[in-house]
């Protein structure tokens, strides 16, 4: 299959070939996602399959205003209603418990809830609303790679395997959308996983706090957010985290090149100045030390590592914070990384 490579005035075509049952990846203001009529059970399948994606694992549904959540939703909590007014269109996912039959197992995963986001992107709002139907989309990657946040990332996993791909350029954010689940009244409100909008931010619309639903995923239960129980990404090179202070890098890499390794330093601009060695291949991550800034190419760096084109046996990575943004951010490369920090020790 030809891949064709869309923008934004080719949205009449891309939408007909999501009429048709085909898939379109699209973008967003967090990552690239892969479109297909969330209504067509068969177009939802070619979606596990271009992937390589355990078909337990449910999908994002994508609308284009709150109210096409009704469809679906025997009755709107208040809360979500706050949530959308609040962030919506925006990089938030609301899990909700939704009427029975009203969208196909293959999307929820046979779970009674469903995900809904309307993404902050004009291109892929417009697809949704000339297609007339809303749009499951989860990350456009091969499972097991990082998201794609540029049309190339895209292009690289899925060409051959799609209909087409909308170019909307490098997306905003760069990390997938916040989690919620609000499907659990007695509970109340849970983060199954931290994105830019951060529990502080969702705690000053809704008047309580919410916690990050952080335990580990044992065998034997079913998981919340059933993706979070597969590995997201295993990197062909091992990933460290690295603190923040000069000292530890410096030890890390003097440490790493004295092994004989070929050593990889993902960083932002101003760390690579003070610890990067001649002989270190470099990704900066951002020319400012600020999370947000370094979260917009998290997964283009991971990515650029995993590429046989750099010969690097060994990859260091900055930290920040594991707070507001940054629990974003520390999130995905904690898995990135198995959640290790450089220790010579550990090595
Ligand atoms: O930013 C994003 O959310 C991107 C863009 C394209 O919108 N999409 C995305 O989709 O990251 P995906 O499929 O890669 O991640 C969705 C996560 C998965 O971990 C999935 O298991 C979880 O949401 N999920 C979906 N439906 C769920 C449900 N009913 N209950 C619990 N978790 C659910
Ligand atoms: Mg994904």
């Amino acid at each position: 299959m030809e891949t064709k490579l869309y923008t934004s005035v080719d949205i009449q075509e891309a939408a007909q070939k999501i009429k048709q049952g085909d898939l379109i990846a699209f973008p967003t203001e967090t990552v690239y996602g892969l479109g297909a009529d969330a209504t067509n059970e068969a177009a939802v399948q070619k979606v596990y399959a271009a992937k390589g994606r355990p078909s337990d694992n449910p999908l994002i549904v994508h609308v284009a205003n709150f109210s096409e959540v009704a469809a679906f939703v025997e009755e709107i909590p208040g809360v979500a209603e706050k949530l959308a007014q609040a962030f919506w269109p925006g990089p938030l996912t609301l899990i909700l418990p939704i009427r029975a039959d009203s969208l196909s197992a293959v999307v929820t995963g046979g779970l009674a809830t469903a995900a809904f986001r309307q993404p902050n992107q004009a291109d892929t709002l417009a697809l949704i609303r000339a297609a007339g139907v809303p749009l499951v989309g989860p990350s456009a990657n091969t499972s097991g790679k990082p998201s794609p946040t540029t049309a190339e990332h895209v292009y690289h996993d899925l060409h051959g395997k799609i209909a087409g791909i909308i170019d909307g350029g490098p997306t905003a954010f760069g990390l997938e959308s916040t989690v919620v689940d609000l499907s659990d009244v007695e509970k109340g409100p849970l983060i199954l996983r931290p994105g830019a909008v951060t529990p502080a931010e969702i705690q000053a619309v809704i008047g309580e706090s919410v916690p990050f639903d952080q335990h580990v995923v044992n065998e034997a239960e079913t998981p919340k957010a059933p993706g979070m129980k597969y590995q997201h990404y295993a990197p062909s090179v091992p990933v460290y985290m690295i603190d923040a202070d000069q000292q530890n890098w410096s030890q890390a890499v003097a440490w790493a090149e004295q092994q004989g390794e070929k050593v990889g330093l993902l960083a932002t601009a101003p760390t690579l100045e003070k610890v990067a060695t001649k002989s270190c291949q470099t990704f900066a991550l951002s020319a400012t030390e600020h999370v947000q800034e370094a979260s917009q190419k998290l997964f283009a760096g991971l990515r650029y590592f995993d590429e046989p084109a750099t010969d690097v046996t060994i990859v260091f990575a900055e930290t920040f914070p594991n707070e507001g943004f940054g629990m974003a951010y520390m999130n995905r490369l904690q898995k990135a990384s198995g959640h290790r920090f450089f220790s010579e020790k550990n090595l």
